[in-house]
């Protein structure tokens, strides 16, 4: 590529030349490198003048990458019930719904499943999958570990012979059943020498988290009133987790598991006299008005908001636990904030403070990140495991310039008072959905997953989709998510100032614009849309030892009438954007994950919901075992010759 007078002339002659029908769209947010290559190779691609000058020369001097190889596998249709990986590879199930994950566990029966069973069974629909090497977090051990999956929620219909998904009307097993299939597993995994993974199901680590399991609470918000119910007056003992979407791993050898979409469990809202003011509250998280989905208010009275108003406030948090203390009690971490946690991913900033970045995955919902006052100490463990109980949180404000803020949820900073009904920190932290739309903080299309890329340092926002962009009463369209009715998603790349994560101040452009390669608005860092995998619906990311990003998706076959799948994508160098599918899932289910060990050679991927749109006498998928009834399973997937994933 030229010099800088090359590269203006080159804009210039573009713009002149085809008119300005995406400067409105994607204004100034792509790079100038990705612009250059848009420019060069995109056909109706146009973008304004002056691009961002991003990271020009520091992609010039940075070492030439390892761009993923293989030989990408072709997308399949939505009714297609069978996986591909590439030529060269092999996929096995390593767990499914329902197996015995303890030495006494019954094994699977779907026809007499009952709570204390499942309680000692892997739950349903696998999210976040993390591999937590043995004996210890630092040992980096590819070949025995523990593997700590979420189980986001249920499936009933698919789970229970004869279940009326149209109009609930559940039994109490049932219903029990389904709060023990929700939470967490930990599960030894061992390697053996023919290459294959099995789980050792007598291992003294192995444990289930479910809806049931007792939790504290800590932080800012722990003693606040609204987290007391008539079950716990202290407010500080919660039980159960649920809706745990993906995560994150801390260095200390921690998990993190997030609280998603947990207003769902929770009913009657309209029975809350409107003088109550937690009504409001619960009403910008989404509660329902009237029953829930699943109809567990039917037996248990916390999830009737008539009867316990409070119990909500309990859920929407990061959670933490050690896998390695079988007997840890997780901990509700608040100062991390309250809404519908995709995830939290850590990194350590350059003076030592942990970072966690998360998104609040719903339409026009916000990206934060919290930063510690303590800071980290690689010489003793134990010294960790409170730091994310005090620090500051912060909700992103992209400006169209490229640039961006992070504002403090900080009680007392600007509209956060009293004034506004924010009385206390506690308060701004129940509250963060509020506290966030007071601050004016950009309104974003579904933040997913969030991370930061160890090589490069830049953080990744995914952005699984927003079909209300610019459409009715959804946000306008605005620079950080540019397309209206924006049903495949993208991903923003993002520049903390000097590389440091605890910044207040950042720098972004967009990396992809998701969909049909076919599709004018699409982009691809500016690479070659002609050999380009099409992607739709990013949802989770990873990034393997190289540096190259791995995307998982959620929602493919109605954004693109696609099979999800995995899909990996160079962020340096000349590949920059190429897209090539690695991975493609069954019928009815989305990938999640993704997870490498170590060495790179084994990746772990989640397939949660496989048929869902199906039902227990219907069923659209059959997947993995075949004998009429899917099941949520983790995989693994290697290549033949052991090589490193993708290298
Ligand atoms: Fe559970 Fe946002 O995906
Ligand atoms: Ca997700
Ligand atoms: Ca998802």
């Amino acid at each position: 590529m030229g010099g800088r007078d090359e590269q203006d002339k080159l804009i210039v002659r573009s713009v002149e030349g085809k008119g300005k029908e995406f400067e409105s769209i994607l204004e100034e947010r792509l790079s100038r490198r990705d612009f250059l290559k848009a420019a060069a190779v995109t056909s109706g691609m146009v973008v304004a003048a002056t691009a961002m000058n991003v990271d020009v020369a520091a992609a010039q001097t940075r070492p030439a990458p390892l761009p993923p190889k293989f030989g990408a596998v072709s997308p399949t249709a939505p009714e297609v019930d069978e996986i591909a990986v590439p030529d060269g590879y092999y996929a096995a199930t390593l767990i499914r719904w329902g197996e015995p994950i303890f030495a006494d566990a019954p094994e699977f029966d779907v026809w007499t499943q009952t709570k204390e069973k499942q309680e000692k069974q892997f739950g349903y629909n696998c999210d976040f999958v993390g591999y937590f090497p043995l004996p210890s977090y630092t040992s980096n051990n590819s070949t025995r570990g523990l593997l700590v999956v979420n189980h986001e929620y249920t499936n009933p219909e698919l789970m229970f012979p004869g279940y009326n998904v149209d109009n609930p009307n559940p039994t109490k097993t049932q219903v029990d059943v389904e709060l023990a299939a929700h939470g967490v597993s930990v599960v030894e995994i061992a390697r053996g020498r023919d290459g294959r993974w099995n789980v050792v199901r007598n291992s003294r680590f192995n444990r289930r988290l479910t809806g049931y399991t007792p939790m504290t609470v800590s932080g800012p918000a722990a003693d606040h009133e609204w987290m007391k119910t008539g079950a716990d007056p202290s407010g500080r003992n919660v039980l159960g987790t649920l809706n745990n979407c993906a995560g994150g791993k801390t260095p200390w050898g921690t998990v993190l598991t997030a609280e998603e979409n947990f207003h769902q469990y929770f009913a009657n809202l309209r029975g809350l006299p409107n003088s109550d003011y937690r009504k409001a509250i619960h009403s910008r998280y989404g509660m329902p008005s009237g029953a829930s989905e699943r109809r567990w208010e039917n037996f248990h009275d916390r999830f009737d908001i008539v009867k316990e108003p409070n119990e909500g406030f309990r859920f929407g948090w990061i959670v933490e636990f050690d896998p390695y203390d079988p007997n840890f009690v997780p901990v509700k971490r608040t100062a991390l904030g309250r809404f519908r946690h995709e995830a939290a991913t850590i990194v350590i900033a350059p003076g030592g403070q942990v970072v966690a970045y998360s998104g609040d995955d719903a339409r026009g919902e916000y990206v934060y990140k919290f930063v510690s006052n303590g800071r980290y100490n690689p010489r003793n463990r134990a010294a960790n495991f409170n730091l994310l109980d005090d620090g500051t949180l912060y909700v992103a404000r992209f400006n169209a310039d490229g640039t961006g803020e992070w504002l403090p949820l900080k009680h007392g900073f600007g509209p956060l008072n009293e004034g506004n009904g924010f009385m206390s920190q506690g308060d701004v932290l129940i509250k963060t959905r509020n506290a966030a739309d007071a601050l004016g903080a950009t309104k974003m299309d579904r933040p997913e997953d969030i991370e930061t890329n160890p090589v490069n340092k830049k953080v990744y926002i995914i952005l699984t989709n927003n079909s209300q962009r610019g459409v009715g009463s959804g946000p306008p369209v605005d620079a950080a998510n540019p397309r209206a009715n924006n049903r495949a998603g993208h991903i923003i790349e993002l520049t903390e100032e000097g590389n440091n994560h605890a910044a207040t101040r950042f720098t972004w452009n967009i990396f992809i614009l998701a969909g049909l390669p076919t599709d004018e608005s699409t982009f691809f860092a500016g690479y070659d849309k002609s050999k380009v995998s099409p992607i739709g619906a990013p949802d989770n990311i990873v990034f393997d030892l190289a540096g190259n990003a791995w995307v998982a998706t959620d929602g493919a076959a109605s954004a693109i009438k696609l099979n999800d799948g995995l899909f990996a994508i160079p962020v340096a160098g000349s590949e920059r954007g190429r897209v090539q599918q690695f991975f493609s899932t069954v019928a009815g289910s989305e990938v999640c994950g993704p997870e490498f060990t170590p060495d790179n050679r084994t990746l772990f991927l989640a397939i949660q919901h496989p048929g869902e749109g199906g039902t227990f006498e219907k069923p659209v998928s059959t997947w993995p075992d075949r004998q009429g009834l899917p099941r949520p399973s983790v995989i693994t997937i290697q290549a033949f010759d052991s090589r490193r994933i993708g290298q």
